[in-house]
């Protein structure tokens, strides 16, 4: 549970609703409380002007990206969103508070009334196009252009006010303009107005934006207020389903991994950014993929992780480094990432459109169990990744992060396959068949990620561990009091600054939080010195909601992790279904051996797994779910 202050409590009634509901994290709802908002059973598709264009974004830029979108096949294969980033506001009229757009820049929106702008030209033949249009906003009063751009040029132009093209303040009259008048179909909610524009700020010294007492600060949790930021979001989130009843929307949140959003984006909205910006380097892709690849428990259907849109066609991963552009095209596919293409389609050559267009590799990214893949072996320098399907295959890419070529020995434990059957795999470059029993050799060279889709007998002949399954587990509370940065998340020698200072650190909080097949702090799943290579990893004082559907038997081994520093504490672990407690331990210390809990489950549609303890520290105390599993089906 995240504390809030009396003093912030009573001045925003809704944060002491969301602390009154929280009063107790650890008691069972009954229903899954993730986000259910908004479409986006799957991951996002589409294109982003950003990456391309940045301010300097046009009507005719956008609408060709559009229209290589449709006749490329790019639309039929799930592209659908075409997202107009920052740079398109002219100014805030007054005093009506009314957006005007640059109609300079995208003349169909003063077709009918020059004086107010609209954009409802421009959404209509995006509609007639057979796709979905996407608007840009900040959560403060000025956008992240407005507080970095070099030059004045496509920035909103007139007085202080007139500039505050951002939501602060506007939230009711924006969104229902976006979404109600000019039928926009999904926001991007950046966040530079909230932190951005301090009394110190250049462009607040210059006497071109309001200060605003920054809530967050993405480089110290510790000076950021989350429960606002959040209850921010949340506001947001509830107008744009005031404005969009029918619920076509697809809400993203834009914070760049601050405020601890890692943790709670999951309850508020369909997509969130998990780092700061990608840019066309393999160093900044390694910190953006790094800040989402462990969080596989925070994604499923109707929320995901988002580490940036796709930089393919630029830098590192233009034409001439395919095998940089697959890679970063595969392992977004594998994080369930939205796949929003960031080129100036009208220049893509062929070989990247069918990077893009790979059916294979999209159907990973969309598949209907939203399962996240996770690790099943890490080292700084090769990864193997695992995806469940729905339909019970696995996907699995094998990483390459370093700048040699190395040799891989694929377990068929590692996709959780028996080792005595043939395991059949798919390259899903290639499309070559491959075979294996037990363990195959790879050779996997610098930078390539080999993805495959693979089929095999399954460890578990009638079920799955749910650490195969995050997208139906929800870690409602995982336990986590203080949020603090997460260490492993790869710092790049690409820094925005160049490399003045002391060089980037650690700032992405969400450290300790749920893994999949890990301890909350990465070590191996282990309780009175017996190991699990599969369970879920959590602290004292969680709740995991489960969703099942059919599965009639729920079975774990659970102990207190023999990584817990708290040696003191008991924790008791308890399984609900549908609200109703079905089993509990007794009170477990560290060193005691794991106790098995099995609960049928057949009728349940919402399994709860509690770890409480009278400890307050619950950093100090990881606990094991291990070999969490549903069976029976
Ligand atoms: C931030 C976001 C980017 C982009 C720019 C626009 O940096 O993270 O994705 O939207 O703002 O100014």
């Amino acid at each position: 549970m995240r504390m809030i202050t009396a003093a912030a409590c009573a001045a925003m009634l809704s944060i002491c609703a969301v602390q009154a509901q929280s009063a107790d994290p650890l008691a069972p709802t009954g229903s899954w409380t993730a986000y259910a908002g908004g479409r986006a059973a799957t991951p996002p598709m589409g294109w982003n002007s950003w990456n391309a264009f940045a301010s300097a974004v046009d009507e005719e830029k956008v609408m060709a990206s559009a229209q290589r979108i449709v006749d490329s096949g790019l639309e039929r294969k799930g592209y659908r969103y075409i997202n107009l980033d920052d740079g398109w506001a002219a100014r805030r009229r007054l005093p009506d508070g009314s957006l005007i757009v640059r109609a300079d820049k995208f003349p169909s929106t003063a077709a009918r009334d020059r004086e107010t702008p609209s954009f409802k030209p421009y959404t209509d033949r995006l509609h007639a196009m057979g796709l979905k249009a996407g608007i840009y906003s900040d959560m403060g009063r000025n956008t992240c252009a407005q507080a970095w751009s070099a030059t004045d040029e496509d920035l909103p132009k007139g007085s202080v006010a007139e500039r505050e093209v951002g939501l602060y303040d506007h939230i009711e009259q924006d969104i229902a303009l976006y979404f109600r008048e000019w039928g926009f179909d999904y926001i991007k909610v950046d966040g530079c107005g909230l932190r951005d524009f301090g009394p110190n700020s250049p462009k607040v010294k210059a006497g071109q934006a309001r200060a605003l007492a920054p809530i967050m600060d993405l480089g110290a949790i510790s000076r950021t207020d989350v429960a606002s930021v959040q209850n921010l979001f949340r506001r947001v989130g509830a107008a744009i389903a005031r404005s969009r009843p029918d619920g076509d929307f697809v809400y993203s949140l834009c914070i760049w991994g601050a405020a601890d959003v890692r943790a709670w984006a999951k309850d508020v909205g369909n997509v969130s950014r998990t780092s700061d910006d990608i840019s066309p380097a393999w160093g900044r892709l390694l910190v953006n993929y790094d800040s989402a690849v462990h969080r596989a428990l925070y994604a499923h259907p109707g929320s995901w992780n988002d580490p940036d849109m796709l930089y393919i066609g630029a830098g590192d991963f233009d034409a001439d480094h395919l095998t940089e552009a697959r890679s970063h095209f595969a392992l977004w596919a594998m994080l369930n990432a939205p796949l929003l293409i960031g080129a100036d389609l009208r220049k893509t050559p062929d070989a990247l459109m069918d990077v893009f267009g790979n059916a294979d590799i999209i159907a990973l990214d969309q598949d209907s169990a939203g399962n996240q893949a996770t690790v099943a072996y890490d080292s700084s320098d090769l990864q193997i990744l695992v995806k469940t399907l729905s339909d019970g295959e696995k996907a699995v890419a094998i990483f390459n992060r370093g700048s040699g070529a190395y040799d891989v020995d694929l377990q068929a434990t590692q996709l959780k396959y028996k080792d005595d059957a043939p395991v059949e795999m798919t390259d899903l470059w290639t499309k070559k068949q491959i075979s294996f029993t037990k363990e195959m050799k790879l050779r996997v060279a610098s930078r390539e990620t080999m993805i495959f889709r693979a089929r095999g007998t399954r460890a578990l002949a009638d079920g799955f561990y749910l650490s195969e399954q995050p997208g139906r587990v929800n870690p409602a509370a995982d336990g986590v009091t203080r949020p603090i940065a997460d260490p492993t998340i790869f710092r790049t020698a690409a820094g925005w600054g160049g490399t003045r200072g002391a060089g980037d650190r650690p700032q992405y909080a969400g450290w300790g939080g749920a893994r999949a097949d890990s301890a909350p702090y990465g070590q191996t799943l282990q309780v009175a010195r017996q190991t699990y290579p599969s369970g879920i990893g959590i602290l004292a004082n969680s709740r995991l909601e489960v969703r099942n559907d059919g599965y009639r038997r729920f079975a774990a081994k659970v102990g207190v992790d023999d990584s817990a520093t708290d040696k003191i504490h008991a924790v008791t672990f308890t399984v609900y279904g549908d609200g109703r407690r079905l089993a509990e331990t007794g009170p477990l210390k560290w060193g005691m051996p794991a106790q098995p809990i099995g609960v049928d489950v057949a009728h349940i549609k919402l399994v709860e797994l509690v770890a409480r303890s009278a400890a307050t520290n619950n950093e100090a105390l990881p606990v094991t779910w291990g070999e969490a599993a549903l069976t029976g089906r």
